[in-house]
C-alpha cells in the first residue's frame, strides 16, 4: 500500500523523487495552476515555457514531466493537465489528475503532490490524495518474479499544504487513506482470478475483511440456504461443483438511527450457464462479483469511517456454470418470499441470487435498500463504460445520482416503464427471467423491483460497465477492477446519516 502525509516543507528542499504541479489549459495556451508558483520560482520562472516547449497543453489525463537540473532537490517535476477548469477545478479533476500523476510516475518511490494552492479546501486536498493512492494500485499477487522497482508506482505520496498540522487537512488524508484501502479491496477481489475466488473463498475472505474491520459476518452455506428457501441462490450455484453462499454483514453505529440494506451480486465466475456465453471476451466474466465486492469493501469502510447509522449487507454468491446438475432454461424456480420465477435464460442469473437476497434484507424492515450489480449488457449499450444506470424509487434514485456527482462515479437515473414489466410476464410462473431483448437494463429493474418490500425506499445501480476497466488506464482508473460505486455509497451514507 502506498502511504499518503501532508507537507509544508518548502518544495524546494523537499527529499522527493518527484514534485507534481497542476496545468490549465487556457484560451492561450497552458497557464500555471496555483500550486505551481513555488516550483517556477525555483526554476527562475521558466516552468512554463519550459513545458510548453515539451508539447504541454494542460488539457486532462496529459503528463508532462521534466528535469530539475539540481533547481530543486527533486530530479523530476511533473506537470499534470487540469483542462480548462477556469482557475478553480472540481474534485474530479483534481481527482484524476492525481492518479494521472501516479500511473505517470511509476519508478520514483517518493512523490509529493501541489496540484492545487497550499491552502486548498479540504476536499480538494481529499481528492488529491484518493486520486494519487487509487492511480498507485497495483494487483501483483499472481506474477512470479516481481514487477522490477522501476515499474512500481510510488510508495509514499505527500500533499502539499500550508500547514501540516491543519486538523482538516489531516481529516482528508485519513478519510483519503480509507476510501483508497477499501477500493483496493473491492479491486483485489475483483481482479483475482475465478479458479482461487469461488463462492465459499469469497465469503470467507469477507468474513477476514470484516472482521478486521469490526464489522459482525455471517456466512450460509448451502445446507442453510436449503433450510432458508434460498431456491435462487441455489438453483444457481447448481452447475458448480462449488456451491454457492450467503454472506450477512452487519454494523451499527453509534446514534444510529437509520437502517440501510445492502445488496451486491457476487457471481464469482459467469459463463452463462446452459444458455452458455460466446468465448470471447468471457474472461472479462470474473468481474461478475464486483457488486459483492463493492458491497464488502463499503461496509469495512463505514466501520472505519464509525458512521452513525445501521447498516446490514446481504451477499449472495454462486458459480454460473453448465455442470451436469445445472439449472435450465424452462426451469421454475422459487424464492425465498415463495415468489416463483420461470428461467427462460440461465445468462440472466444475477436477478435470480439477488431476488433471494433482496428478499432476505428486506426481513429486516430497512428505511432504504441499495443494491448494485454487473447485471445486464444492455447498460453499457445504453451508457457507455463509465456511467452507471440507476433505477428503483424515484426519490432515493436521485439521491444516489446525486451522489454519484459529488463521488465522480457516473451515475443516470433510468426509468422502470410499466410496459418492460409486461414482458417479463410468463405463461405458468409469477414471472420469467428475462423479456424480449429491449429495454434489457430495465427488465432486469423491474424483475427485482419484485423482491423489495412495500414501504422500502430502494434503488439498483448496474454497474456492468463501469465497474471493470478493460481499456486503458484513465485518470485514477486503472485496469481491472475500479472500484465503483464503493465512493458513491459512501457518498449517499453519509447523506443519509445526516439527513435521513
Ligand atoms: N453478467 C452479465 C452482464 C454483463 C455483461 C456484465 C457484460 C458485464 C459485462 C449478466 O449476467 C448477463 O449475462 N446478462 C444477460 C442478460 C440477458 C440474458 C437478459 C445479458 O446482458 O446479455
Ligand atoms: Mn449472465
Ligand atoms: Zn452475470
Amino acid at each position: 500500500m502506498t502511504t499518503l502525509a501532508l507537507t509544508d516543507k518548502d518544495l524546494a528542499t523537499l527529499a522527493v523523487d518527484a514534485v507534481v504541479v497542476g496545468i490549465f489549459s487556457g484560451t492561450d495556451g497552458p497557464e500555471l495552476a496555483p500550486g505551481a508558483h513555488a516550483v517556477d520560482a525555483a526554476l527562475s520562472g521558466g516552468l512554463l515555457e519550459a513545458l510548453v516547449a515539451l508539447g504541454a497543453t494542460g488539457g486532462e489525463d496529459e503528463v508532462t514531466k521534466l528535469a530539475t537540473f539540481g533547481a530543486l532537490k527533486a530530479p523530476v517535476v511533473a506537470a499534470a493537465g487540469l483542462g480548462k477548469s477556469d482557475g478553480a477545478p472540481s474534485a474530479e479533476v483534481v481527482r484524476r489528475a492525481a492518479g494521472a500523476a501516479s500511473r505517470a510516475l511509476s519508478g520514483r518511490a517518493r512523490i509529493a503532490l501541489a496540484l492545487t494552492g497550499g491552502d486548498s479546501p479540504d476536499g480538494l486536498v481529499q481528492a488529491a490524495g484518493e486520486g494519487a493512492l487509487l492511480g498507485a494500485y497495483h494487483f501483483g499477487s499472481y506474477r512470479s518474479t516481481p514487477v522490477p522497482a522501476g515499474k512500481q508506482p510510488p510508495s509514499t505520496v505527500q500533499l502539499v499544504v500550508d500547514s501540516s498540522r491543519d486538523k482538516a487537512a489531516k481529516t482528508a488524508v485519513r478519510r483519503a487513506a480509507a476510501v483508497a484501502e477499501a477500493i483496493g479491496l473491492c479491486r483485489d477481489l475483483i481482479n483475482t482470478p475465478p479458479n482461487d475466488l469461488f463462492p465459499a473463498e469469497f465469503a470467507a475472505r469477507a468474513q477476514r475483511a470484516g472482521g478486521q474491520a469490526g464489522v459482525d459476518v455471517e456466512v450460509l452455506d448451502d445446507k442453510a440456504l436449503k433450510k432458508g428457501g434460498f431456491g435462487g441462490i441455489l438453483g444457481v450455484g447448481m452447475g458448480s461443483v462449488r456451491p454457492p453462499r450467503l454472506v450477512r454483514m452487519s454494523y451499527r453505529g453509534r446514534g444510529a438511527k437509520v437502517k440501510v440494506a445492502l445488496v451486491g451480486k457476487g457471481i464469482t465466475f459467469d459463463t452463462g450457464g446452459i444458455s452458455i456465453k460466446p468465448a470471447a471476451s468471457m474472461e472479462n466474466m470474473k468481474s461478475d462479483m464486483s457488486g459483492a465486492a463493492a458491497v464488502i469493501a463499503t461496509m469495512t469502510l463505514v466501520a472505519a469511517l464509525k458512521l452513525p447509522l445501521e447498516v446490514v449487507a446481504t451477499v449472495p454468491m454462486a458459480e454460473n456454470m453448465p455442470g451436469g446438475a445445472a439449472y435450465r432454461p424452462a426451469d421454475v424456480l422459487t424464492f425465498r418470499n415463495g415468489k416463483k420465477a420461470e428461467i427462460l435464460n440461465t445468462d440472466a442469473e444475477g436477478r435470480v441470487i439477488l431476488a433471494d437476497a433482496i428478499a432476505r434484507a428486506c426481513e429486516d424492515s430497512p428505511d432504504y435498500l441499495v443494491e448494485t450489480s454487473t447485471l445486464t449488457g444492455a447498460q453499457l449499450v445504453a451508457l457507455g463504460m463509465r456511467t452507471a444506470g440507476v433505477m428503483g424509487s424515484e426519490a432515493l434514485r436521485e439521491r444516489v445520482v446525486a451522489a454519484g456527482g459529488r463521488s465522480g462515479e457516473g451515475m443516470w437515473g433510468m426509468p422502470l416503464p410499466p410496459e418492460v414489466r409486461k414482458g417479463l410476464d410468463s405463461t405458468i410462473a409469477d414471472f420469467a427471467n428475462v423479456g424480449d431483448r429491449s429495454g434489457g437494463m430495465l427488465a432486469g429493474g423491474h424483475f427485482l423491483s419484485e423482491f423489495v418490500s412495500d414501504g422500502v425506499q430502494w434503488a439498483h445501480i448496474d454497474i456492468a460497465g463501469p465497474a471493470y476497466n478493460t481499456g486503458a488506464p484513465w485518470g485514477y482508473t486503472v485496469k481491472g477492477g475500479t472500484g465503483v460505486p464503493v465512493r458513491t455509497l459512501l457518498e449517499l451514507l453519509e447523506d443519509i446519516a445526516a439527513n435521513g
